[in-house]
């Protein structure tokens, strides 16, 4: 794991759509593996604009979300479906049958995730995953206690949860108490991961995913069995970091990182 700090939210955004419009330009064919939430708004609209002012082509890319809320219809403006075509889909050169979210409005939603699974496989697995974390510690809807093997499925959502995402919802109270989300070790199976954390309500959780042990209880630990991930943050949730003078000498010296610095 390397662990890159940037001097704000824009500059670990910038960073990060930089890395990800990398990926795009040097595979077309590209499996990107991508979050929502409110980290991620900035980086679509980087993306989106290197669309347009570069040229940055997704053409041919292929796209699979991480997670959906259960009993939400992918046209309602809550649906993470929703959410993905406004951010960024609708703003892309992104064919949208190469999109894909988990359904969370399938009848049966057991089969549902093992078709997920399937069509995951199916395209080669993934090749860059985009994350972010919950304050729960979750990376996709991995609460406490997910298996560090899990695959998709169902999954309830915490208190910590539904107090994070709640208010994007109106009234909060319709915030859905359970959702669809790609397992930890279906998250693990990607070829290189690009985990992104802002703020400084998440000082505290990241010092733990990324210095803490490997715990079911943060599914964000298990990043650290991940033989190819990078954690970006700002200096706010850097905060707690104990070993940040090693993480900005790797930045620094590290041939990885030159164009980037
Ligand atoms: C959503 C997802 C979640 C979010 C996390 C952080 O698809 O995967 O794990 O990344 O809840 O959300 P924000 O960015 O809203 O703090």
């Amino acid at each position: 794991m390397e662990v890159i700090i940037r001097p704000d939210t824009n500059a670990a955004c910038e960073l990060v759509s930089a890395l990800i419009a990398q990926e795009v330009r040097k595979r077309p064919h590209l499996v990107l593996g991508l979050a929502t939430g409110r980290t991620m708004e900035n980086v679509y609209e980087r993306l989106a604009k290197c669309h347009r002012e570069e040229d940055l082509d997704f053409s041919l890319t292929r796209t699979y979300n991480l997670d959906e809320y259960i009993g939400i219809a992918p046209e309602d403006p809550n649906s993470y479906r929703f959410y993905m075509n406004k951010h960024l889909f609708n703003k892309i050169n992104i064919d949208l049958r190469n999109t894909h979210l988990p359904n969370g409005f399938a009848e049966d939603v057991d089969r549902e995730c093992e078709l997920y699974e399937e069509s995951i496989s199916r395209a080669g697995g993934i090749d860059l995953q985009l994350l972010g974390i919950g304050r729960s510690g979750h990376i996709g809807f991995n609460e406490p206690l997910s298996a560090l093997q899990s695959r998709t499925r169902a999954k309830s959502l915490t208190p910590v949860t539904i107090e994070q995402n709640s208010p994007l919802f109106d009234p909060p109270e319709s915030m859905p108490r359970r959702a669809v989300t790609m397992g930890v070790g279906t998250i693990l199976e990607a070829k290189r991961v690009i985990t992104l954390v802002t703020g400084k309500e998440k000082a505290e959780i990241l010092a733990k995913a990324v210095e803490g042990p490997v715990t079911s209880m943060i599914s964000a630990s298990a990043l650290q069995l991940h033989p190819h991930c990078t954690v970006i943050v700002d200096e706010e949730a850097a905060e707690l970091l104990q070993g940040r003078e090693y993480y900005d000498w790797i930045f620094k010296t590290e041939p990885e990182w030159e164009e980037f610095r």
